[in-house]
């Protein structure tokens, strides 16, 4: 199927697939800050497509910062390995996704000294763990994740992205409706205990304490108000619900989310490729690559989600299990 270029103000729109994602020309990131029309259409197309592709911007550590700042407030990268864990950036906002260390080198699979790399660059394909919405264990959640390749592999390294939207858009009436009031309980120490447990059954208290678990609506209604799901691999238990029903159910529909027509793999071309999505909207997973040969350099700012559902659930007004 041909799908035809979207223009979109200044931008022409190159969808990636019938449903979502789309490649954007006609940005000139050398100009800074960018003009405030500029990011207005940047952000419809964003919210139109909920994955969008800048190729070859040009952007370094500060101008992908600055360029971030432009859409919202921005979290911090956690450190989640303790206060002590050294910063590989001058930028406390950059979140580190690649494989090397901060001497440069390839970080030796299951080493513990870069938690995130775990899944991200020591998983198996189509683990179901691997499939998140990024920071959905913070009860202030993220809207926006934009990542900026620095260095990429020969071969491998796509990011796969699942149309979260269209995909609960075709759950039928009755599973909406049995959907509809459900919090979940998102805990990246669930995550990170099914994705590596030997790494992390013996997480200290300390760590435990920097990421309590955080509680967030199942549905909710996206940026243009269409509904979608918030779930993917943090979530743990859906509150009021047996353990095991509550994991069934989550497989469940992260199984439904991930099926080929909801999903779009994007690659990664050239260092400087930006792609820019939102987490709300859509899921993402990483996809393996000779992580133990190549070095891959990306590097994520995240933007804070400003809706109203962005502080979710308070956790005292919930009922105890
Ligand atoms: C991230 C992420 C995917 C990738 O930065 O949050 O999931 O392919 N990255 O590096
Ligand atoms: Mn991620």
């Amino acid at each position: 199927m041909v799908l035809e270029p979207v223009k979109i103000g200044s931008l022409t729109c190159i969808p990636l697939h019938p449903t979502f994602g789309a490649e954007i020309r006609g940005v000139d990131f050398s100009v800074r800050p960018l003009p405030d029309n500029v990011i207005k259409d940047i952000v419809t197309a964003q919210h139109k497509f909920g994955v969008t592709v800048y190729r070859n911007t040009g952007l370094n550590d500060q101008s992908h910062v600055a360029f971030s700042y432009q859409l919202g407030e921005l979290e911090m990268c956690p450190k989640l390995n303790g206060p002590n864990q050294p910063p590989r950036f001058s930028e406390p906002e950059l979140f580190d996704a690649g494989n090397t260390d901060m001497e440069g080198n390839i970080i030796k699979k299951n080493s513990r000294s870069k938690g995130n790399a775990l899944w991200h660059t020591n998983s198996k394909w189509w683990k179901l763990i691997d499939i998140v919405q990024d920071s959905s264990f913070n009860q202030r959640r993220s809207k926006y994740s934009l990542l900026l390749a620095h260095m990429i592999p020969a071969k491998g390294g796509d990011t796969m992205y699942a149309d979260v939207r269209t995909a609960y858009k075709d759950l039928p009436q009755s599973k909406k409706d049995e959907l509809k009031d459900l919090v979940v309980c998102h805990n990246l120490w669930h995550s990170r205990k099914v994705a590596a447990p030997e790494e992390f059954k013996d997480a200290t208290e300390y760590e435990m304490s920097q990421k309590p678990p955080a509680y967030h609506k199942l549905v909710q209604a996206g940026p243009d108000g269409r509904e979608t799901l918030f779930i993917a691999a943090h979530a743990e238990y859906i509150v009021g619900k047996p353990r095991e029903e509550g994991q069934k159910l989550i497989k469940e529909l992260l199984e439904h989310c991930i099926q080929p027509q909801y999903t779009l793999a994007v690659k990664w071309s050239t260092p400087g490729d930006l792609v820019f999505w939102d987490n709300r909207i859509t899921m993402h997973r990483a996809t393996p690559f000779s992580d133990q040969m190549e070095k891959r350099d990306m590097r994520r700012t995240t933007v804070f989600d400003d809706s109203p559902t962005a502080y979710g659930v308070e956790p005292s007004t919930l009922m105890p299990l």
